[in-house]
């Protein structure tokens, strides 16, 4: 696969990925992990690049996670939020996005509440768009690096069996999931209460669990979602202790699995409502590492949307590779 046909202009969401190109992701990623680990952390391969990061939505993790990236691959970096921009006077996306690109912009990375946000962006756009979260549609970086954390301990993501517990109805990132490691060739269920589970949930080839108990027995590893409280607008669940009393994560019901599960939450967690803290914080969990590998795979993400050819990720590390 070259350079030109590895991603495309855009990432916009896994559902139209090939296996071949999440694999192309997932591999030049590794080598990026070693960057982070430097006293220095930072190589030129895109020094001359502009970025925008367009958020416009609230976040921690994957707006600081796309700075880190950029920034250790020396591009240069401008950061937008609602409030604060004249889009808070009333401007519209597509005249943000055109009036950043007259002052001569590379990529865009979005995050917005609508969903459907990032392809009407990148369908108006010349510059490379990368969805970091569009409204309950997708998170294709989320989805990544959990395959990534996945990979790292299972060996290979082909045959696992993951169930991703709890709000699925509101998650991107279960969507993310679901595409992703079923083209990956992995098992995938969805386990939570049916008024969180998408009316159409039998289209998405999974397996559904009504029972957490259930979902333990059955799975190698745990994506469980946070509760999304706030796009609930009407009463979804009884009340959040009672919530976490039928499908809440806990020590007690991990110990009755036949064996180890790896506990995965892409954050942020409502500590004692989906997972116990004995839970995020035990033995099992990788809550951080898909942290650590988040900078990882949207280094490779902006690395091949750049241009910059697969088989050159190595190397890039030292500066060259575009
Ligand atoms: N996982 C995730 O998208 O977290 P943030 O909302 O903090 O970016």
């Amino acid at each position: 696969m070259t350079a030109s046909e590895s991603l495309g202009k855009d990432l916009l969401g896994l559902e139209q990925l090939s296996s071949d190109q999440i694999r192309l992701i997932l591999d030049t990623a590794e080598p990026f992990k070693e960057i982070s680990e430097r006293a220095i952390k930072k190589v030129p391969t895109l020094r001359g690049s502009t970025i925008v990061n367009l958020f416009f939505e609230a976040s921690t993790r994957t707006r600081i996670s796309f700075e880190f990236a950029e920034k250790r691959l020396s591009a240069d970096t401008v950061n937008v939020a609602s409030s604060g921009s004249s889009v808070s006077k009333g401007e519209t996306l597509v005249d943000t996005a055109r009036n950043l690109e007259a002052m001569r912009i590379d990529m865009v990375v979005i995050r917005h509440g609508a969903s459907g946000a990032a392809r009407f962006l990148a369908e108006r756009i010349e510059s490379n768009v990368i969805n970091a979260g569009d409204g309950t549609h997708e998170h294709p970086t989320q989805g990544l690096l959990d395959m990534l954390t996945l990979r790292d301990r299972f060996g290979k993501l082909a045959g696992l069996k993951v169930c991703i517990c709890g709000d699925v109805l509101h998650s991107r990132v279960a969507r993310s999931n679901i595409w992703g490691l079923k083209k990956m060739g992995a098992e995938v269920a969805v386990c939570g209460p049916r008024s969180l589970l998408p009316n159409a949930i039998d289209d998405f080839g999974v397996t559904v669990f009504d029972h957490i108990e259930d979902g333990i027995q059955w799975a190698d590893a745990l994506n469980i979602l946070r509760l999304q409280l706030e796009r609930m607008h009407s009463g979804y669940i009884p009340s959040l202790r009672e919530y976490n009393r039928v499908f809440g994560v806990s020590r007690e019901r991990l110990a009755r699995a036949p064996k180890d599960l790896l506990i995965l939450h892409p954050g942020p967690m409502n500590r004692g409502v989906e997972i116990d803290s004995d839970v995020a914080d035990g033995p099992h969990s990788v809550i951080l590492n898909q942290v650590t590998n988040g900078v990882a795979v949207r280094m490779a993400v902006l690395y091949l949307l750049a241009g910059g050819r697969p088989e050159l990720a190595e190397a890039a590390k030292g500066g060259g590779g575009r």
